[in-house]
């Protein structure tokens, strides 16, 4: 949205008298005076008018190394969720781009850049992501090529998209998916008469999780990281 727009919504000043007022030097965006009215106003930039704040909302981004047992979820009478590991206010402001069922761990990331944090989730996008598995029985040799041709998922009826597996050891893989389904990873497993005992997200495209983090424990993501979402690859 252009400035103008914005201060005119925002107050009750016409579209006109806000291209004055910003023009004359009444509005600041980012704690700086701006003078054009066609000025691209980004939604999480600090604006105010006369000193008189507009919009205040900040962006927040932030990677979190979830443990085992805590729910992707605000709130649970029975589990602990993730939301508790992080301080308020800033939990309620937070969603999840790309929630871990309770018994898996690591990469979790968190936002309140809903656009931004659909590019995460969304399948179409492609981006990939991937996990560390361990499972009940030996990972056959067949699974590799199984996982690359895509699995049939009968509940959505669609195949997932080519996966890529490595194998580390006979019940320890690398997997990389392009999608994030329902139980996408243990319900693959499960399709090829195999279980998935635990599951560890290593990474989200470019973003991987910080090994200085323990199980718990989050940090801000870095400009780097938040715009290798935007431009992958
Ligand atoms: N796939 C799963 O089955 N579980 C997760 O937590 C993530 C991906």
């Amino acid at each position: 949205m252009k400035l103008d727009r914005f201060i005119s919504n925002h107050t009750a000043h016409s579209r006109q008298a806000a291209r004055l007022l910003i023009a004359s030097g009444h509005v600041q965006v980012g704690g700086q005076l701006t003078h054009d009215p066609r000025h691209q106003v980004d939604q999480f930039v600090p604006i105010s008018l006369d000193g008189e704040l507009l919009q205040a909302r900040e962006a927040h981004f932030v990677m979190l190394h979830k443990p085992v047992g805590y729910l992707s979820a605000t709130t649970d009478p029975q589990h602990p969720t993730v939301m508790e590991l992080l301080p308020s206010p800033l939990r309620e402001e937070l969603h999840i781009g790309g929630r871990l069922d309770r018994g898996s761990s690591g990469l979790l990331i968190l936002t309140n850049d809903g656009l931004w944090s659909r590019r995460l989730t969304e399948p179409r996008i492609k981006l990939p992501k991937t996990y560390r598995v361990t499972t009940l029985r030996p990972i056959s040799a067949e699974t590799t090529e199984r996982f690359a041709n895509g699995i049939y998922m009968t509940t959505e009826q669609l195949t997932t998209s080519p996966a890529e597996l490595e194998r580390l050891g006979p019940c320890e893989a690398r997997l990389t998916i392009y999608e994030g389904r329902y139980h996408q990873v243990k319900r693959m497993f499960h399709a090829v008469g195999n279980q998935v005992v635990a599951l560890h997200r290593e990474s989200m495209g470019a973003i991987v999780l910080d090994p200085a983090l323990q199980p718990g424990q989050y940090r801000a993501l870095t400009q780097e990281e938040i715009n290798s979402v935007d431009q992958p690859g």
